[in-house]
């Protein structure tokens, strides 16, 4: 069964669907001496009958480090033409070309092979983050879509509390919906 928050954000989703911007949201980490990282990143749809979201990124990017010593994250997400924000708080599954789970390398090969070329072509760009390269080095030939570069990691959000609010309305609305330990999820109507 899927969590109750996905009703509104596949609505939130579906409303603000002619706003390409619309399916970018800000993702946050910790750094490894504890001060926050934050970045805007593409929602690449839910993985397969789950609420985990998907998202892409490069295996030399600085957030693996940060993910690898700690897995907590939160999404923050706007919606223009709605006016509703999305904070998702959770935890962060990596997975990249030494991940040996079946179901999440099938899932790393999809969105893999859903990307456009040009988007596989970054995966085979020099590493992100360091000093400046050559113009020649990212003129690379398109990569297979078949077969994710060992650069590509799929990023799952699994989250845990999920905070909504609806600037809409006097006074606004807002809900907290919380995961409880036997997965089931509570939803508390709360000020805004
Ligand atoms: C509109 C937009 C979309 C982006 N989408 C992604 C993305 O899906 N994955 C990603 O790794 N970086 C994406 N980036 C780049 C990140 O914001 C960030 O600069 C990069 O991932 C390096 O972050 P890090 O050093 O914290 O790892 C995007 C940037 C913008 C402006």
């Amino acid at each position: 069964m899927l969590a109750p928050w996905r009703t509104h954000l596949s609505a939130a989703l579906h409303r603000n669907r002619s706003l390409v911007y619309a399916q970018y949201f800000q993702l946050a980490t910790v750094r490894q001496d504890g001060t926050p990282a934050n970045r805007t990143v593409v929602f690449r749809g839910f993985q397969q009958n789950s609420d985990r979201i998907q998202i892409v990124t490069d295996n030399r990017s600085a957030k693996i480090e940060e993910i690898e010593s700690s897995s907590h994250a939160e999404a923050c997400w706007y919606f223009p033409k709605t006016r509703e924000q999305f904070r998702l708080r959770g935890t962060l599954i990596l997975v990249n070309c030494e991940s040996s789970d079946l179901e999440l390398q099938a899932a790393r090969q999809q969105v893999w092979a859903n990307l456009s070329e040009n988007a596989r072509s970054g995966f085979a760009w020099p590493s992100p983050g360091r000093e400046r390269s050559p113009l020649e080095s990212f003129q690379v030939s398109p990569p297979d879509a078949k077969t994710p570069l060992d650069t590509f990691c799929l990023l799952l959000l699994e989250p845990h509390v999920v905070d909504f609010l609806q600037l809409r309305g006097e006074p606004q609305n807002r809900w907290i919906y919380t995961c409880q330990s036997n997965g089931d999820w509570i939803g508390r109507d709360v000020n805004p």
